[in-house]
C-alpha cells in the first residue's frame, strides 16, 4: 500500500452526474489488480470533508495513467468534480482484495448495475489479456440519461446486453432479468459470475449463483473511515456467523464470493 500525491490529467463529465478522471502513478498502477480501490483525498488543505472516499479502480491506460469512474452523490464527489488539471489529489492504495479470474477455457459473465460498471472495465481489460472465451456482460441502468461506457465496451468486443428500466435504451427492465432468461435457457456451460451494483441486485444475482451452482464473485460497498481494517465501519454479516460473524469489505473484500454474505442482513 502506497500513499501519493497525484496531480490531475483530466476530470470530464460522461453523463448525468457522471464523471471520468485520470492520473499517472507508475508505481500506484504496477500494483494495482481488478477489483481493489483507492482511499482518495480531494484538492488542496481540505478539511471538509476530513476523511477520504473509497473508489474503484477504473482501468489503467497506457501503462500508468490510472482512471476513476464515479458519479456525484454528495460533498466528497462533487468536490471532486470541481477539480481541473493539474489539481493534486491524495491517494492511498491499492486496498482490498481484487477479483479472482476465472480458468482460461471458463466463462466470464459480468453483471454491472449503474456504477457497479466502475470495477468492471478493468476486470473485462484483465479478463482479455486470459481468456480464450468471449466475455459476456449484462449491463442496467435506470434509463437512458445515465448509460455510460457503452462505446467503450464496444471496442472491447464483448458481448454486451443492455437494459434500462424504462426501456428508453436496450431491453426494458432489470439487468437482472437479463441474467434470468440467460439461466432459463438450457445452459451448455456453467460460467462464473462476476457483479457489482446495488444491495439489491447483488442479493438477487447471488441467490440465483446459489440455486444454479455457479461460481460467483460480488464486489461489495459500505460506508469506510479508514480503508483498511481501524475503524469496523464497514463490516457485513457473514453466513457462517460462529466461525467470524463480519467481514470487513475494506480488508477482507471488497470482492467476495457470494456464499460468503449473510444477504439477508445486507
Ligand atoms: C470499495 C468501494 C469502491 C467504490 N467505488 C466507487 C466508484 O468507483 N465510483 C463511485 O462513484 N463510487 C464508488 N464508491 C462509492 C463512493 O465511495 C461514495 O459514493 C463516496 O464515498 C460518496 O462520497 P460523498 O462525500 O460524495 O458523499 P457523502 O456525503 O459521504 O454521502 C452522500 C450520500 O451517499 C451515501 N453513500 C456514501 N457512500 C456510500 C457507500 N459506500 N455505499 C452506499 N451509500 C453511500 C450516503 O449515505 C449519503 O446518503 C465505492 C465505495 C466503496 C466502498
Ligand atoms: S473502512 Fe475502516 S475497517 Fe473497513
Amino acid at each position: 500500500m502506497l500513499e501519493e500525491v497525484a496531480p490531475i490529467e483530466s476530470n470530464r463529465k460522461i453523463g448525468k452526474g457522471t464523471f471520468l478522471m485520470g492520473f499517472r502513478s507508475t508505481s500506484l498502477a504496477s500494483l494495482t489488480r481488478p477489483g481493489q480501490f483507492f482511499m482518495i483525498h480531494f484538492g488542496r488543505a481540505t478539511k471538509d470533508p476530513l476523511l477520504r472516499r473509497p473508489f474503484s479502480i477504473h482501468g489503467i491506460q497506457d501503462t500508468n495513467r490510472l482512471m476513476i469512474l464515479y458519479n456525484i452523490v454528495g460533498k466528497g464527489t462533487s468536490l471532486l468534480s470541481a477539480l481541473r488539471e493539474g489539481d493534486p489529489i491524495s491517494v492511498i492504495g491499492p486496498l482490498g482484495n481484487g477479483f479472482t479470474l476465472p480458468r482460461p477455457n471458463e466463462r466470464a459473465l459480468l453483471v454491472a448495475g449503474g456504477m457497479g460498471i466502475a470495477p468492471l472495465l478493468f476486470l473485462t481489460q484483465a479478463l482479455k489479456r486470459v481468456q480464450r472465451r468471449r466475455i459476456k456482460m449484462f449491463l442496467g441502468f435506470p434509463t437512458s440519461q445515465e448509460v455510460v461506457l457503452t462505446d467503450q465496451l464496444k471496442d472491447l468486443d464483448i458481448d454486451l446486453s443492455l437494459t434500462t428500466e424504462d426501456g428508453s435504451l436496450g431491453t426494458r427492465g432489470l439487468v437482472t432479468d437479463l441474467l434470468d432468461q440467460y439461466l432459463g435457457q438450457e445452459l451448455t456451460e456453467r460460467p462464473v459470475l462476476y457483479a457489482c451494483g446495488p444491495a439489491p441486485m447483488l442479493r438477487k444475482v447471488a441467490q440465483r449463483a446459489v440455486a444454479f451452482n455457479l461460481r460467483c464473485y460480488v464486489s461489495l460497498e459500505s460506508h469506510m473511515a479508514c480503508g483498511f481494517g481501524i475503524c469496523q465501519g464497514c463490516a457485513v454479516k457473514t453466513s457462517s456467523s460462529k466461525d467470524k460473524p463480519y467481514y470487513y469489505v475494506c480488508q477482507d473484500g471488497p470482492v467476495f464470493s457470494a456464499e460468503m454474505i449473510d444477504w439477508e442482513a445486507l
